[in-house]
């Protein structure tokens, strides 16, 4: 293991520590670990072979309140007490249940981030944000709970999907655009080879900015949702069928950048540069649900950083800068959405 990354946080500082599958083969004694069932089909070998495993069906599907309470009873059922370790082992969506399966049982277990997607490595499992979906919205449930320690198999990429690397260098686009422009030049030419150091940048930045503002208190932490009140919205208006994550944030980002401009908040020439990134890696900048304008704005209204229905967004200064601007001119929003 070369290197670590520290992430204060109010409960105690945590780290992240970076290498191969092994990183998981070393864990503590009094493990319980989540996964599910494709990370456990290609990845179950390195696992600690006494350690109870529960792996659940792949998809945004299992963070509902009902995998939530199986969870709960399966540690109550085998024994899992005060001092046992739950591990989070798969991506975002094992990631944020098994959190908040950690935060609950016995008022608070510790556990341990082992992402293995590139969205989980690059954002979910730094931070400390976990929780559940309901039928009423996603992430409606959940809790500020750092991780103990966060290990980054950067291995378990090799057998990720395509389409879910693209979905996870979105992420990445984003954390270059709103804080190091160096980090989207290093995104062209042969990515595999260039991903460890891409993914331990972006953990930084994160780190960062999560240090300034754990619990978003000051709008410093909403800089990391850029792309995401229309890309939020967007999702929201599919139904979370057609489009992942990233790529909804794609489209999002080029949007806001779009809304930036108009409101003179982005430098001019910042979202064609950007969309222009995000074609090269093949991501969506586009779709024709942006047409739907109005049910689109109701819905960036119910987004968690407007206020008294007021849109607020996260919009770029110019490449590398970003900032939070609360009370956005929703005709500008309509102009950039019909533009797009
Ligand atoms: N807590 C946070 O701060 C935060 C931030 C962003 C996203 N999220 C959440 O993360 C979730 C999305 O995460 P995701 O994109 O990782 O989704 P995911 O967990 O569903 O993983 C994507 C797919 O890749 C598979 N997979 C994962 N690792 C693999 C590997 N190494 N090899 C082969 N297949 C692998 C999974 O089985 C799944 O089919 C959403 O629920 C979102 O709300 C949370
Ligand atoms: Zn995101």
């Amino acid at each position: 293991v070369a290197a670590l990354v520290r992430v204060p946080s109010r409960f105690g500082s945590y780290e992240i520590r970076f290498g191969d599958e092994r990183l998981v083969g070393e864990l503590p004694d009094r493990c319980w670990i989540i996964t599910d069932d494709n990370v456990r089909r290609h990845w179950g070998h390195v696992l600690p072979k006494d350690a109870p495993v529960r792996s659940v069906p792949p998809g945004e599907a299992s963070k509902g309140i009902d995998e939530f309470e199986r969870c709960l009873e399966w540690l109550a059922q085998s024994g899992a007490d005060r001092r046992s370790v739950v591990v989070a082992f798969g991506g975002g969506v094992v990631g944020d249940l098994a959190g908040f399966v950690a935060a609950s049982y016995m008022r608070g277990v510790p556990y341990i981030q082992a992402p293995t997607s590139l969205l989980a490595q690059v954002d979910s499992s730094v931070g400390g944000k976990v929780g559940i979906d309901l039928p009423q919205g996603k992430n409606l449930v959940g809790a500020f709970y750092p991780p103990q320690q966060v290990l980054v198999g950067q291995a378990f990429l090799r057998t990720l999907p395509d389409r879910h690397i693209r979905n996870g260098l979105a992420e990445v686009v984003k954390y270059g655009y709103i804080a190091d422009t160096e980090l989207v030049e290093r995104m062209s030419g042969r990515l595999e080879e260039r991903l460890p150091e891409i993914v331990r940048r972006c953990i930084e930045i994160k780190a960062d900015v999560v240090a300034e503002d754990e619990t978003e208190q000051t709008g410093r932490r909403a800089i990391l949702n850029f792309g995401h009140t229309v890309g939020h919205a967007l999702e929201t208006y599919t139904g979370y069928e057609s489009l992942l994550h990233g790529e909804a944030i794609a489209v999002g980002m080029a949007v806001e950048a779009r809304v930036g401009e108009r409101l003179g908040v982005t430098a001019p020439g910042t979202a064609q540069r950007l969309v222009e990134t995000l074609r090269q890696l093949g991501l969506p900048t586009t779709s024709h649900h942006l047409r739907d304008v109005e049910d689109l704005i109701d819905l960036m209204r119910r987004d968690k950083k407007s206020r008294e229905g007021r849109l607020a967004f996260s919009l770029l200064l110019h490449p590398g800068a970003c900032k939070l601007i609360e009370d956005v001119d929703v005709r500008a929003v309509e102009a950039a959405l019909l533009e797009s």
